[in-house]
């Protein structure tokens, strides 16, 4: 069947539609076309997303991205050109939800109408569901979910998350969850998220926003030059009792050095500051990893795209698997020890593909009890 997915929450306009077969233990899906709209510029001025403008930059780009979509696959607007929608209707920021939803309820109601004895199914995808099934997919051409271990551990890191997410088991069909699979979150950010705290302290130095890649970017130079740090910021919570995480600490030692001394090297506030703050992720998931025996873990979300955090994770996991080892790799291999997964660059971000997986996964579980579409609702605060 076909399936067109739909992303909003934050500044990404994103649809895609693809070709998906299987069931649970099978899903194959087949990318048709991929197409979304960036709001970065619009918003790089105000240093941070601007609600209200990323609102109507959705409601005018949807239907353009759609004749795109359609235009790419070849599919006919008037002849119900997808079976099934999926749309992300949380966490993120609720009006910019909102026009995901909306739209996707549209078409599915034009797609159904006329008699047709198949309606459209609107399915509601949580969005950071759609972070944690990203690592199964590809940005182009075809791909499958693989045969995944338990227990999975999830460490998920965005511009507005930070948490350790644990799944025990595998998805069983119609099970209540919330989702494909369940998660129980074991840890998370009690202030900023690791992404927010990499913008504000981009912002600090006057990098453009987002300011992740930007950080990175000097940080990385400031390695390959084997320049060590010579600045000391905390790492908040590092040996706290618990998997939580907390990051507002970290972003006031940085400012409050840059009051001390304003004419300090960038590139190595930048190294320092992310070696702290990936150091707090890397040691809370080792320890995760090592208390829950992690078959399989997975880092998703726009941070995932840091090479430090990758690069750190592949060390600890090495450190707890010493015999078996292992290489974090974005496709599964035959090891017994802890598999690391983590998407390839087009799907770290916010985008429409792992939407539609996790839209997917979720209709086949749950096929006969489909929502109303007209319940469906913008969820700015929903939890996994
Ligand atoms: O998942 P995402 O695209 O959107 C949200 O759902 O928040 O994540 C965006 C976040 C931003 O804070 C951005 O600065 C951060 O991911 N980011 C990075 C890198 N690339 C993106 N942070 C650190 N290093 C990177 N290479
Ligand atoms: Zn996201």
């Amino acid at each position: 069947m076909k399936l067109l997915s739909i992303e909003t929450s934050c500044d990404d306009t994103a649809i895609s539609i693809m070709e998906v077969t299987g069931g649970a233990t099978n899903a194959s899906f087949k990318i048709l076309a991929n197409v979304s709209n960036s709001q970065i510029n619009i918003h790089q001025p105000f240093g941070g997303v601007y609600p209200v403008l990323a609102k109507r930059e959705h409601a005018k780009n949807l239907p353009i991205l759609l004749e795109e979509i359609l235009k790419q696959t070849k599919l006919d607007k008037k002849d119900k050109p997808v079976d099934v929608i999926a749309v992300t209707y949380g966490p993120g920021l609720e009006m910019c939800l909102w026009e995901g939803i909306v739209f996707a309820k549209k078409l599915a109601e034009e797609w159904s109408a006329g008699g047709r004895i198949k309606k459209v199914p609107v399915i509601p995808v949580n969005h950071m569901e759609g972070h944690v099934l990203s690592v199964f997919g590809k940005d182009k051409g075809k791909f499958k979910i693989p045969p995944i271990k338990f227990p999975m551990l999830s460490l998920l890191v965005s511009g507005g998350h930070t948490q350790l997410v644990l799944t025990k088991k595998p998805a069983r069909l119609n099970s209540r969850s919330g989702g494909w699979m369940d998660y129980e979150i074991i840890g998370e950010t009690l202030d900023d998220a690791v992404g927010e705290a990499f913008d504000k302290v981009a912002r600090m130095l006057e990098l453009p926003y987002p300011g992740g890649p930007h950080i990175s970017k000097l940080a990385e130079e400031e390695r390959q030059k084997k320049n060590k740090s010579i600045i000391k910021f905390p790492r908040p919570m590092l040996y706290s009792k618990n998997f939580d995480f907390s990051y507002a600490g970290l972003k006031t030692a940085v400012l409050y050095f840059l009051k001390k001394n304003p004419k300090a090297d960038k590139a190595q506030i930048a190294l320092e500051f992310e070696n702290a703050a990936i150091e707090c992720l890397t040691y809370k998931t080792a320890k995760a990893t090592e208390k829950y025996k992690i078959k399989t873990l997975i880092v998703a979300g726009g941070v995932a795209a840091n090479k430090h955090l990758i690069r750190e994770l592949k060390k600890v996991i090495k450190k707890i698997n010493p015999i078996r080892g292992h290489e974090g790799s974005q496709r599964p291999s035959a090891s017994n020890g802890t598999r690391l997964l983590f998407p390839t660059q087009g799907l770290s971000g916010d985008n429409s593909l792992m939407i539609g997986i996790a839209g997917y996964l979720n209709f086949i579980k749950n096929k006969k009890k489909v929502p109303k579409s007209e319940t469906i609702k913008a969820t700015g605060n929903l939890r996994l």
